[in-house]
């Protein structure tokens, strides 16, 4: 099949680590960048070390609002859709990049394949939840990681086209986790042993977009018992200019890192606080606990494993969160899959099965 795929930030740069490379070997790939990330260390550091098939076609998109953002991407998306003529588009996860190419297919019947479909965090509020949910109903294939995901799906009616194929982000971390401890400094160029700090990331837009949840979290940051490691997401960057705030003594606040850094930094935290999807996962995959600075989380199985808890931004939970983690851990299972979802997709897209 001659297969246009759409990936724009961060997470998807991921996750098409682990696919284009073998989507490559089974059908033609045309791999499109929305541009919707675009600094070097947002973009381009993840092409060039995880080795993804440079973007046949950027269209340098850029920031804007939700609307102008998902606009100007489905327009420039359609062009290229008419002119390549596609058998199908693969998008990824929830981005504003993904429902935008999954819009922008279906408006010409073209077989959507949504690789992370059936996640639901129930809050409409956040901009990913509208994206998956429009995507997932936009969807002719849609692999899920877990049976949560392909039950929140049948909820919807969906139930035709649903494959449980495990997690993408699995399949990336065994990639790279051994590259990572090679090449990456971290976190010893930081003055950090393994276990002797927290790592932290901040940039949702219910957080970066409400100056009580940043102090409220940065306060937290501030009173743990070992310093804190923060990757500073641009958003979050601008959001504490302009709200006047400063991260804290106890944060050490650092540009954003590639992949292999963030592997490395993951693996080597004694906690994770984030409102990051993906790196729930991570930590839970590197035998991380993780404390999630949301209400709510899409990745419940981590929960009920007993490796993340969902704190929300009050200090002391957030902060008594921590510490019940580090009072001892339960074995991990495995939870999404085993790590060979690239391989489940492309051979269901190879057979054109439904
Ligand atoms: C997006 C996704 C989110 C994903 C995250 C990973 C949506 C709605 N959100 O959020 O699901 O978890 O990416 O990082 O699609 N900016 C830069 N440089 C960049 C990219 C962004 O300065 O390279 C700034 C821009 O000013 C922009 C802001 O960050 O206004 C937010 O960018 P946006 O594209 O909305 O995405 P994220 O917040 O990163």
């Amino acid at each position: 099949m001659k297969i246009v795929t759409i990936v724009g930030a961060r997470p998807q740069f991921v996750k098409a680590a682990a696919v284009s490379n073998l989507l490559r070997k089974e059908h033609m790939e045309i791999l499109v960048h929305t541009g919707q990330h675009y600094d070097a260390a947002m973009s381009d550091i993840f092409f060039d070390e995880l080795g993804i098939p440079a973007p046949d076609i950027n269209l340098r998109i850029g920031s804007g609002e939700q609307g102008a953002q998902t606009g100007a991407m489905l327009g420039a998306i359609e062009a290229v859709l008419l002119d390549r003529k596609p058998d199908a588009v693969l998008v990824y996860g929830d981005t504003n990049s993904t429902l935008a190419g999954a819009l922008a297919a279906s408006k010409f019947q073209i077989p959507i394949a949504h690789v992370e479909a059936g996640l639901r965090s129930f809050n409409r509020a956040m901009p990913e939840e509208i994206n998956r949910v429009l995507t997932d109903h936009l969807a002719t294939w849609l692999f899920a990681p877990s049976e949560t995901s392909r039950d929140n799906l049948a909820r919807e009616g969906i139930t035709s086209g649903v494959h449980v194929v495990g997690d993408i982000m699995l399949d990336s971390v065994n990639l790279f986790r051994q590259r990572a401890a090679v090449v990456s400094t971290f976190p010893g160029c930081l003055g950090h042993a393994p276990g002797g700090f927290y790592l932290c990331t901040i940039h949702r837009a219910e957080n970066t977009l409400d100056r009580v949840s940043l102090v409220n979290i940065f306060s937290a940051l501030n009173n743990l018992s070992k310093p804190v490691v923060l990757p500073l997401h641009p958003r979050t960057r601008r959001a504490l200019e302009t709200f006047g705030l400063s991260a804290g003594s106890n944060v050490t606040v650092i540009d954003p890192v590639g992949y292999l850094d963030m592997l490395q930094l993951a693996q080597a935290a004694a906690c994770i606080l984030t409102d990051s999807g993906g790196l729930q996962k991570e930590a839970y995959y590197l035998g991380t606990p993780c404390v999630t600075l949301r209400t709510e989380t899409e990745w419940v199985e981590t929960v009920t494993a007993g490796w993340n808890i969902v704190a929300g931004t009050d200090p002391q939970i957030i902060v008594s969160a921590v510490e019940h983690l580090s009072a001892g851990l339960p074995q991990r299972q495995p939870i999404y899959g085993d790590g060979t979802t690239a391989e489940r997709v492309v051979s269901i897209l190879a057979s054109k099965g439904e």
